[in-house]
């Protein structure tokens, strides 16, 4: 299996992914790390343990991140998934607490510990990746790729142009972006598109198995996109499309582009400016090319195989 460690910040469709995760016979995490976004980062950690319980899989390692932004104040994205960050579906409290020591720590430890190069998949703000890239730089000798879910080609979510992730934390995200380890950007653009019908939803909510039902509730709770047109009850599976891109790398249509961060302050700010032009414009004549870093965009998604994939992963025994 792959070894991979999800940073999340649970969350209804972070709950989602690792519920995907830790079912997939093709996959090995080794860790979960959890950053405030969603709901803050005691109620990351609660939601994360309860999860992986749920899920099965109590005895993976999970660890406290950080508790706001580099430079932005903490904000909490409450008004989308419920007081308690998991849509108030009445989960119950985890019966065991977090390691002792802190998500970068945990994640320098297991990627360093790892015989073969992890694959990182942030569903989150990225805040706990860029201190770990900034304080432990030599851990990116054994990451294979990181995989986060984060920034959008065409459209945002928290503003007009900015998705939520990469607007909470835009410093962390330019970090990653320029971290020199190879990135795939799985943003909005295919993010929205992936939704389990409603009839699987129903089916999944009546199931006898726990981690099915948790799945048919958490995606009962997510509000369908505006393409599903009438079927009310369907929900996006989220977050998890950034693990299934990284068990099933062909569901996904790519390109190699150039992306950049904005950090200015003002409409843009948090912008993922992605360069889709096949060649340098005006500006480049004129100020000279820049050496960036390029960077594996999801452009398509083909989305009757991701949804295929997730259903038949989360409800296996
Ligand atoms: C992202 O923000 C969160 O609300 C979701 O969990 C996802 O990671 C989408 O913008
Ligand atoms: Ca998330």
């Amino acid at each position: 299996p792959i070894p991979v460690i999800i940073d999340c910040d649970t969350g209804v469709d972070d709950a989602l992914a690792l519920l995907f995760a830790v079912r997939h016979p093709g996959l090995d995490v080794r860790a979960v790390t959890c950053v405030a976004g969603n709901t803050d980062v005691d109620g990351v950690v609660r939601n994360t343990l309860t999860v992986l319980e749920q899920a099965g899989a109590p005895d993976i390692p999970v660890a406290r991140g950080a508790g706001r932004p580099l430079i932005e104040p903490a904000r909490s994205a409450r008004h989308v998934h419920g007081e308690d960050g998991m849509g108030d579906i009445g989960l119950p409290a985890p019966t065991r607490a977090a390691v002792d020591v802190d998500a970068v720590t945990l994640l320098r430890r297991e990627i360093l510990a790892s015989p073969r190069p992890v694959t990182l998949i942030p569903t989150a703000p990225l805040t706990n990746i860029a201190l770990l890239l900034r304080t432990h730089p030599e851990v990116t000798h054994n990451i294979e790729r990181i995989v986060f879910m984060g920034g959008a080609v065409a459209c945002g979510n928290a503003t007009p142009v900015a998705e939520f992730n990469v607007w909470h934390d835009p410093e962390a995200a330019a970090i990653l972006l320029t971290a020199g380890v190879p990135i795939t950007m799985y943003g909005l653009d295919v993010f929205q598109r992936v939704v389990v019908p409603g009839a699987d939803v129903r089916r999944l909510r009546a199931s006898a198995e726990p981690g099915a039902r948790l799945a048919g509730e958490l995606l009962a709770h997510r509000p369908a996109t505006p393409d599903v047109g009438a079927d009310s009850e369907a929900g996006g599976i989220g977050d998890a499309g950034a693990v299934c891109t990284v068990v099933d790398p062909a569901g996904i249509t790519t390109g190699l582009l150039p992306v950049e961060v904005s950090l200015a302050p003002g409409p843009t700010r948090g912008q993922t400016m992605v360069d889709r032009r096949p060649r340098p414009g005006e500006s480049e004549i004129h100020a000279g090319l820049r050496e960036q870093q390029l960077v594996d965009v999801a452009l398509d998604v083909d989305v009757d195989r991701f949804v295929k994939l997730y259903l038949a992963t989360v409800e296996r025994a």
